[in-house]
């Protein structure tokens, strides 16, 4: 597929198979899922441009490499995206913070309205990295990028830690030029539109809601 990068790494797949037993409690659950963003936001931040400088070690005058250039922006989907804000922050603790609402209508699966945006108002300048725990249908997906292209986003990627071929194909449909970094692909949706192994709800087992 083309445009999307499944962390293989052996410890994010170990954490994500621990994600998915029922048994997992929240606390666990949120403390995984931090971790797990943390390798995911890795290799999404992989190809942030470097410039070199001069630094003095302790014994010689070294050419180094510093990230030059623009500057991150995460975006979470409310809700189950803010689970991964802790883990992705760890690694680029300058990155600006926006945040995006989207309400699903469970009647019609195709529709999602925005209830809640506050973006960095240097959007257009920054690499937006959008955070979401699953990309189910790919309908939050979609009308998130929408957003932060219409605030003037240029790079934008999304990070999940599930996914499936069918929120691949839409997000990919959409907007071919959004890199998707994921820790798992699964079998696909099941007619509840959630996704199969996967891990059931994540916003509920992230927040203790059910
Ligand atoms: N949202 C969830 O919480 N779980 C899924 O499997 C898909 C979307």
């Amino acid at each position: 597929m083309n445009n999307v990068h499944v962390c293989d790494h052996p410890l994010v797949q170990h954490k994500i198979s621990l994600l998915r037993d029922k048994n997992t409690g929240s606390k666990e659950f949120r403390e995984l899922v931090s971790e797990i963003s943390m390798f995911i936001c890795y290799e999404a931040t992989r190809d942030l441009p470097l410039k070199e400088v001069k630094i003095e070690t302790p014994l010689a005058l070294a050419n180094a490499k510093i990230i030059s250039g623009r500057k991150v922006a995460f975006v979470p989907i409310m809700r189950a995206g803010l689970g991964m804000v802790d883990g992705a922050l760890a690694l680029v603790p300058a990155a600006k913070v926006g945040h995006v609402g989207i309400y699903r209508d469970k009647s019609n699966s195709n529709s999602a309205a925005e209830y809640y945006c506050k973006l960095p108002f240097d959007i257009a300048n920054r690499e937006v990295i959008i955070l979401d725990l699953m990309l189910a249908t790919g309908v939050s997906a979609i009308k998130t990028v929408d957003i932060v292209k219409n605030a003037g986003a240029k790079n934008v990627k999304f990070m999940c830690v599930l996914t499936c071929p069918e929120g691949i194909k839409a997000l990919q449909t959409a907007h071919p030029d959004v890199e998707i970094i994921t820790g798992a692909i699964d079998d696909g949706l099941n007619e509840d539109l959630y996704i199969v192994p996967g891990i059931g709800d994540g916003g509920d087992r992230l927040f203790g809601t059910k």
